[in-house]
């Protein structure tokens, strides 16, 4: 199974550390971000991994990963010349998946300890459809939030940073596709802050009942605020897979 990872973006939360670098490139323990997405994915068995980063972050990734050949990966690089939200830049990647093809998508600043692969094991018996991953957190507000159904193993809707969540769980940020998932981003429309948003991809998944989800066991961040990152380096420092 190949697996998508999405690096672009310009950080804004992490500003200043992002005027000089990639948010992806910022040290989580002794190695860049990235590195700890490309472990984990590697030990969860996946080999062909597709990077989609902008333009000026290029040359960092190439620096750090080169072909992948380092870290037991074929890496292919896409650029993403603008910022337009994380469905804009999975759309980037459609030219390298084939018909019916299953693979996974990792935002690069989602941060895990446990392995990838029984998740990766529960989407390759999945039928047809596709399978995010939720979590219990102190504040969902910050996430997309779920509604589940556990008797179905389905995803009613998922409201994206809610006012009010309506559980406490939130969608975290590895999803699973098959290549049937670039139609669906076809339909969908720019949100009001201008992005095509992955809620609304995972929408009109569960709009057709075809949304699974498996639940996260161990620790996981997304390292896009600086306490965020902070903890993620304690966390991790110099472990990888
Ligand atoms: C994105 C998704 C959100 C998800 C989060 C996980 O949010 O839109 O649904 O819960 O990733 O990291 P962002 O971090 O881009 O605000």
């Amino acid at each position: 199974m190949k697996a998508v990872i999405l690096a672009g973006g310009i950080g804004t939360r992490l500003k200043p550390l992002t005027f000089w670098t990639n948010k992806y490139l910022l040290p989580v323990g002794t190695y860049p971000m990235i590195c700890h997405g490309v472990a984990k994915l590697r030990e969860a068995g996946f080999r062909d991994l597709i990077l989609v980063t902008s333009r000026t972050a290029l040359g960092g990734f190439a620096d750090v990963l080169g072909s992948g050949r380092d870290w037991g990966v074929s890496l292919t690089y896409v650029v993403q010349e603008e910022a337009g939200g994380i469905a804009q830049a999975l759309e980037l990647a459609r030219p390298l998946i084939a018909p019916r093809e299953k693979f996974a998508v990792l935002i690069g600043d989602n941060l895990f300890e446990e392995s990838l692969r029984p998740y990766r094991e529960q989407y390759e018996r999945q039928k047809d459809g596709a399978m995010v991953l939720v979590k219990k957190v102190a504040d969902p507000r910050r996430y997309g939030v779920p509604m589940l159904d556990p008797d179905s193993g389905r995803i009613l809707r998922i409201e994206e940073k809610p006012e009010n969540p309506s559980s406490s769980f939130c969608v975290i940020g590895l999803y699973f596709y098959d290549q049937e998932v670039f139609d669906v981003i076809d339909r969908i429309s720019p949100s009001y802050r201008g992005e095509m948003e992955i809620t609304d991809v995972n929408n009109a998944y569960s709009a057709a009942g075809r949304l699974q989800f498996g639940e996260l066991q161990g620790w996981w961040t997304d390292a896009g605020t600086f306490e965020s990152l902070e903890d993620a380096g304690k966390r991790l420092k110099g472990a990888l897979p």
